[in-house]
C-alpha cells in the first residue's frame, strides 16, 4: 500500500527518491508524487495520478526538477480518504508553501481536526485525511517550534496509525519523521541520510538501518540525527539487520519478480530450515521463539490466524499440529477471528502468520488474542516488521523481499517453518517416536530439492495451460493437505489471471457444487498417492461423468492417476503432509502462464495490494 522515501545530503535527490519510489511500488498504489527542496529555498512538487503507471507519468513531468536539490520527499498512495487524484496524491502543503509532508496510514479523528483548522482559516487542497497533519505542523512551527518539535508536539492530538516524514523550505538538510504503528526505518550512506516505509526502498544507499519506535521523532541529517519521544527525551534507536542486499530487490535477468521469486524457492525454503532442523536425529531448535520446552508442553491448543496464501499455509500447519503435537489445532481467518468471540486464554498458543508482518487483519487478530490472555507468536518474513514486535515470539522465514504481488517463495518458507513448529511442539510433548521424527526430518531437509525438481517440469505445465488455459471455470479439489493446495492453486489463478476458480473439499462437490459441472468444466485434482487417494480417485470420476476435463496434480510418473485424468502436473513423491511445498510449484507456474497468455501483468495484478495495511 502507501509507500514513503526521504533524502537529505544526496548530489541528486530526485534521483534516489525516484529509485526509492520505483522499489516500493510493489507495494501496490494508484498515485505518486516528490516534493525537493530547491537550493533557492523554495518547495518544488510532482504528483500523478495516472492509473497504474503513475511513477512512469511522474517521471515524465520532471524535467522542470530543480538542479541541485540536495533533498527531498516522496510517496506512493493507495487511495482510502478520497480518489485516487493528483490533489490527493503525496506530498501536500502547509497554506505558505513551505513545508511538505507525506504521511502512510490513517488519521481517525481527521474530520474534527480538519473543522479545527478550516475554523481557524487554513485552506484545504484534498480529500484526504493525511492533510491535516501538514497544517497542524505549520501551526506548531508557527508557534515558534523547531520542525521535531513542531511534530512532537501535534501527535498526542493526532488518533491512529502513521508514519509521516516533513521537510521545511527554509531547512535543506533536514528530514522530520515520525511514527506510530506503521514501519519507518533510516539511515546513512555515504554522505547522504535517507528513510524510508520499507527496507526495499533504501537498500543501497544506506548502509546501516534502525527503526524508528511507536511515538518516537527523528530528526535526521546527512551524518547524524537525533530520535526522542513525545516528551522530547532522548532514546536510542535499533539497528536494524538487513539478510540481504540490493540484488534482492531486483529483477536479475528475469522477466519479472514472479518468475524470479518461484526460482527462488528452493532458497528461500532450505535458508528456513537452516540450523532449525537435524535431519539425522529430528531434533529441532527454534530457541529464538523465546518459549522453552515446559511452556511449550503446557499448550493445549493452536489457534493459526491469517489471511490469503499465509492462510492457506496455516491450514497445512494445524493439520501437521494435529497429526504430529497430537494437540487440537484451527486455523481461522484474521478478520473473522478479530470479530468473533473467540474463546482463546493463556492455554492457548496463537500463531499470527504474515508474510509481511503488516497485514492489518491479522496484527489485529494477533493483538485480540494478546488481549484475551492468549500467548501469541508471529511467523513472518520481514524483520522487526510490526507483528514481530508485538508478539510473544517471532519465527522468522528467510525468503527474502517477495516483490512481486502473488505470494510464492514466502508461502513455501511459511509451509516449511510452520511444519517445523509442529515437529517442535511435537518433540516438547513428546507425541513423536524418535525415529518418526527422524524419519519426518530427513523428508523435510530432502524438499529443497523436490521443489528444484518441481520448477524443472515448466514444459509440462505450459502445455497444460495451452490446452486448457482459455477456461472460464476452473474447481480446484482436494482432500486433507491436498484441500489448503487447492485453495492456494485457485487464489492464485484468480489473482493473477482474473479467472473464476473456486476451491472445494472434493467430498463435498455432490453436496451441492456438482450441478454446477458440464462439459467444458476444468477439474484440477489434487490427486498425489497418500492415504485418500482411492477416495480422490472416486470424486474425480464423479466430475468425469459429468463432462469435466480433469488436470490431476499427481506423483512423478503416476499411471493409474494419468488414465483417469485428461492430463497432469506431475510433483516428486513427498510424505502427504509436505506435499503442499512441492505441489505448489505447478499450480503457480500455471496461474502464471494461464495469466501471461491473457496479458497480465503478473507482479502487479489489478485492485491488489502487496501489503494490506487497512481492515
Ligand atoms: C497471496 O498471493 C496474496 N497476494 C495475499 O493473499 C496475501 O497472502 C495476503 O494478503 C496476506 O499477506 P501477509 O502474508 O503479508 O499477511
Amino acid at each position: 500500500m502507501c509507500g514513503i522515501i526521504g533524502v537529505a545530503g544526496a548530489h541528486d535527490a530526485l534521483g534516489v527518491l525516484l529509485g526509492g519510489l520505483e522499489r516500493l511500488e510493489y507495494r501496490g498504489y494508484d498515485s505518486a508524487g516528490v516534493a525537493l527542496v530547491a537550493p533557492d529555498g523554495v518547495l518544488w512538487r510532482r504528483r500523478s495520478a495516472e492509473r497504474a503507471t503513475s511513477l512512469v507519468h511522474l517521471e515524465a513531468a520532471l524535467p522542470d526538477a530543480p538542479a541541485g536539490s540536495t533533498s527531498g520527499i516522496g510517496h506512493t498512495r493507495w487511495a482510502t480518504h478520497g480518489a485516487p487524484t493528483v490533489a490527493n496524491a503525496h506530498p501536500h502543503l502547509d497554506c505558505t508553501g513551505h513545508l511538505a509532508l507525506v504521511h502512510n496510514g490513517i488519521i481517525e479523528n481527521h474530520r474534527a481536526l480538519m473543522a479545527e483548522l478550516v475554523e481557524r482559516g487554513h485552506a484545504f487542497t484534498s480529500e484526504t485525511d493525511s492533510e491535516v497533519l501538514v497544517h497542524l505542523v505549520e501551526e506548531a512551527r508557527a508557534a515558534g517550534a523547531d520542525l521535531a518539535e513542531a511534530l512532537r508536539t501535534i501527535l498526542d492530538r493526532v488518533h491512529g496509525d502513521f508514519a509521516v516524514a516533513v521537510v521545511a523550505a527554509d531547512q535543506p538538510d533536514l528530514l522530520v519523521a515520525a511514527r506510530r504503528t506503521s514501519p519507518l526505518v533510516f539511515g546513512h550512506g555515504a554522505g547522504v541520510a535517507v528513510l524510508a516505509s520499507d527496507v526495499a526502498a533504501v537498500l543501497g544507499t544506506a548502509e546501516a538501518l534502525h527503526a524508528l519506535g511507536d511515538d518516537e521523532v527523528l530528526a535526521l541529517r546527512p551524518g547524524r540525527f537525533s530520535v526522542t519521544d513525545l516528551a522530547g527525551r532522548p532514546v536510542a534507536p535499533r539497528p536494524l539487520e538487513v539478510r540481504y542486499g540490493l540484488e534482492a530487490a531486483r529483477k536479475g535477468g528475469f522477466d519479472d519478480f514472479m518468475s524470479k521469486e518461484m526460482a527462488e524457492q528452493p532458497h528461500a525454503v532450505a535458508d528456513t530450515l537452516l540450523g532449525r532442523l537435524d535431519p539425522a536425529t529430528g531434533a529441532t531448535d527454534l530457541e529464538e521463539l523465546a518459549l522453552g520446552r515446559d511452556q511449550l508442553a503446557g499448550v493445549e491448543r493452536v489457534v493459526f490466524v491469517a489471511c490469503g496464501s499465509s492462510y492457506h499455509a496455516s491450514l497445512v500447519g494445524r493439520q501437521a499440529v494435529e497429526a504430529w503435537a497430537h494437540l487440537p489445532a484451527e486455523a481461522e481467518v484474521a478478520s473473522e477471528f478479530r470479530y468473533r468471540d473467540a474463546v482463546v486464554g493463556p492455554e492457548v498458543l496463537v500463531v499470527a502468520v504474515s508474510q509481511s508482518g503488516e497485514s492489518a487483519d491479522t496484527l489485529h487478530a494477533l493483538r485480540e488474542a494478546r488481549r484475551r490472555g492468549a500467548r501469541a507468536i508471529t511467523v513472518t518474513n520481514v524483520v522487526d516488521s510490526l507483528m514481530a514486535r508485538e508478539a510473544d515470539g517471532v519465527l522468522y522465514t528467510r525468503a527474502g523481499p517477495e516483490i512481486g504481488v502473488a505470494s510464492t517463495k514466502c508461502h513455501l518458507a511459511q509451509l516449511a517453518i510452520l511444519e517445523v513448529l509442529a515437529l517442535h511442539l511435537a518433540r516438547a510433548r513428546d507425541a513423536l517416536s524418535p525415529a518418526t521424527a527422524g524419519e519426518l526430518a530427513g523428508a523435510l531437509a530432502g524438499v529443497p530439492a523436490a521443489i528444484e525438481q518441481a520448477l524443472g517440469r515448466a514444459a509440462q505445465v505450459a502445455a497444460v495451460a495451452d490446452r486448457f488455459g482459455g477456461a472460464e471455470h476452473f474447481y480446484f479439489l482436494g482432500r486433507r493437505a491436498g484441500l489448503p493446495l487447492a485453495m492456494e492453486g485457485a487464489l492464485k489463478l484468480k489473482e493473477l489471471a482474473y479467472v473464476r476458480a473456486e476451491a472445494y473439499p472434493a467430498g463435498e462437490m455432490k453436496h451441492g457444487p456438482i450441478a454446477l459441472i458440464e462439459p467444458g468444466s476444468v477439474v484440477v485434482a489434487m490427486a498425489t498417492r497418500g492415504p485418500l487417494w482411492d477416495k480422490v480417485a472416486a470424486n474425480i470420476a464423479e466430475m468425469r461423468a459429468r463432462g469435466a476435463t480433469i488436470v490431476a496434480v499427481c506423483d512423478d510418473g503416476d499411471e493409474e492417476t494419468a488414465a483417469i485424468a485428461d492430463a497432469v502436473l506431475e510433483v516428486p513423491p513427498l510424505p502427504e503432509l509436505l506435499v503442499p511445498l512441492a505441489a505448489a510449484v505447478p499450480l503457480q507456474r500455471f496461474a502464471y502462464e494461464v495469466a501471461r497468455r491473457r496479458g497480465h501483468d503478473v507482479d502487479r495484478p489489478r485492485n491488489l495490494a502487496k501489503v494490506v495495511t487497512v481492515e
